[in-house]
């Protein structure tokens, strides 16, 4: 997949980064050492554990160059390297492992949290956070869209389109024997959005991607349009002319 853009993933920072917060608040760590960003993007997420523990080393870790040259520009004092979490250690005395909106791309990452988990230790703990979406109008869309047109034996054999996520028991079966205390639990936000172009240019940035990158630039142009029409169809505007993205997300908080 080409790399990830920054200025497109920030372009919709507050709403992205709000389940981060969410997550952070459910941490029981007074005192850490030692905190990992997993996949912390342009370093929005980074930003909040450095002020949650502001004694702790805190370090991002992302594949993306874009995101990483972004985070360091933000957060100049910390540490980013680029690792594909897939083949990465935690550092020893890691007691907060923070992965918002990353496992979802990462193939077999129950596996993954397992192995994670296990790297921490006693009372450790691995936050996560996904989006739990790709039954949503934008998602089912974004694959009529690519089984429709002309670009359709193209993206069968070249989209990468995420797995769906295993259900909150898959979860709770694969963690609960390394946990203490495992907390699992759904938000659906309605992200208040300008329009239903607005929408568009939000996916466009994540769940867009794998779909998009495999087109030339026409084809490219013409499954936007498609897309947004159909997109309009299915976020119609409120009374005040703004349009509600429902977004259902998952998160884990797994306590060593
Ligand atoms: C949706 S962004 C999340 C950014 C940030 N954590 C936030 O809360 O907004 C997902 C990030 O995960 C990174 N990523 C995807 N697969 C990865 C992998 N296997 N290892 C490390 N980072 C990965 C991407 O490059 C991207 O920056």
């Amino acid at each position: 997949m080409a790399d990830w853009s920054a200025e497109q993933y920030l372009k919709f920072e507050d709403e992205r980064t709000r389940p981060s917060r969410d997550l952070l608040v459910q941490i029981p760590v007074a005192d850490a050492r030692r905190v990992v960003d997993i996949g912390c993007g342009p370093g929005n997420s980074t930003e909040l554990l450095v002020k949650r523990w502001p004694q702790a080393a805190v370090t991002g870790i992302d594949t993306s160059a874009d995101m990483l040259r972004q985070a360091r520009e933000r957060l100049p004092a910390q540490k980013f390297i680029e690792a594909n979490v897939a083949h990465w250690m935690p550092p020893e005395n890691t007691d907060v492992l923070f992965a918002n909106a990353i496992f979802q791309w990462v193939p077999g990452h129950l596996r993954q949290l397992q192995r994670l988990t296990g790297a921490l230790p006693r009372g450790g703990v691995l936050a996560v956070q996904m989006p739990d979406n790709l039954d949503e109008p934008v998602h089912v869309l974004m694959r009529d869209v690519a089984q429709s047109g002309p670009w359709r034996e193209q993206l069968a054999e070249k989209a990468r389109v995420r797995d769906a996520l295993p259900a909150p028991g898959g979860y709770y079966d694969a963690l609960g024997p390394l946990c203490t205390r495992l907390d699992i639990w759904h938000t659906i936000y309605n992200h208040v959005l300008d329009d239903a172009a607005a929408v568009v240019e939000w996916v466009k940035g994540t769940g867009l991607r794998p779909f998009l990158d495999p087109l030339e630039a026409p084809e490219r142009k013409q499954y936007i349009t498609e897309y947004s029409a159909r997109i309009a169809a299915a976020y119609p505007p409120q009374a005040d002319g703004k349009v509600l993205l429902r977004f259902p997300r998952i998160f884990i908080v797994a306590v060593k």
